[in-house]
């Protein structure tokens, strides 16, 4: 019927909608982005992987707040313009020969940054929805040491006006157009194929 085949990938990224952290560098005014794929929230809590020679895990150690900036299809290209580049001034030994320190990622990515309303991180103007957030929690990945698991607890959620659904707090899931991470392609959302009994509208 439907013979299965074993294969060994070396990453399982079947597809997650791609997240744009925005990070506080400890004494520097401009603050860090870090593009992520690693992210899914139950209620009001967003679960991250990190891993632990970003400067992203750095920032959140020192200064747990951060906003999870969702980017749609139309800013692949601003994404890929910043994918090379870490905030860590030093380079971990591991991404030298492909990533370059960037301390100004927004010029580089063309972003631009709107201040937040209780965080210290700037959000994304660019980026159609923004959510506030702050660390609850980190756990590690794994023994090895390589990644942490960040919980952090939305606290105000902003969204770009075409997205709202005047009147109420719902999204308008017509008008919202995610991009996803899918074996290091950029994808952005197809067709609605049902719809779930919950759903509010
Ligand atoms: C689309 C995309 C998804 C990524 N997903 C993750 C992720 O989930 N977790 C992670 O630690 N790094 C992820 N990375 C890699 C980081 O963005 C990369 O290591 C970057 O240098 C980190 O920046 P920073 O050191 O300034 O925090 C992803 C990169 C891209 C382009």
């Amino acid at each position: 019927m439907h013979p299965t085949l074993a294969i060994e990938p070396s990453v399982f990224y079947f597809g997650t909608p791609i997240a744009l952290l925005t990070t506080a560098k400890p004494g520097d005014a401009t603050a860090n982005i870090t593009p992520i794929s690693s992210a899914w929230a139950l209620d009001d809590t967003y679960v991250l992987g990190l891993s632990n020679l970003g400067q992203a895990i750095h920032n959140l150690r020192r200064h747990g707040e951060l906003v999870i900036n969702l980017p749609d299809a139309g800013l692949s290209e601003s994404i890929e313009r910043i994918a090379k580049t870490t905030g860590a001034a030093e380079v971990p030994l591991a991404k030298r020969d492909q990533y370059g320190y960037e301390p100004d990622k927004w010029t580089l990515g063309g972003f631009t940054p709107r201040p937040s309303e209780t965080v210290t991180p700037p959000r994304i103007a660019e980026c159609p929805v923004q959510l506030e957030a702050r660390v609850d929690a980190m756990t590690p990945l794994d023994e090895a040491g390589n990644a942490t698991i960040v919980h952090a607890k939305v606290l105000r959620t902003h969204v770009h006006h075409a997205l709202a659904l005047p009147g109420t707090s719902h999204v308008d899931v017509d008008a919202w157009k995610p991009i996803y991470y899918t074996f290091r392609h950029y994808f952005s959302q197809g067709e609605r194929v049902g719809v779930n009994f919950r759903a509010e509208h």
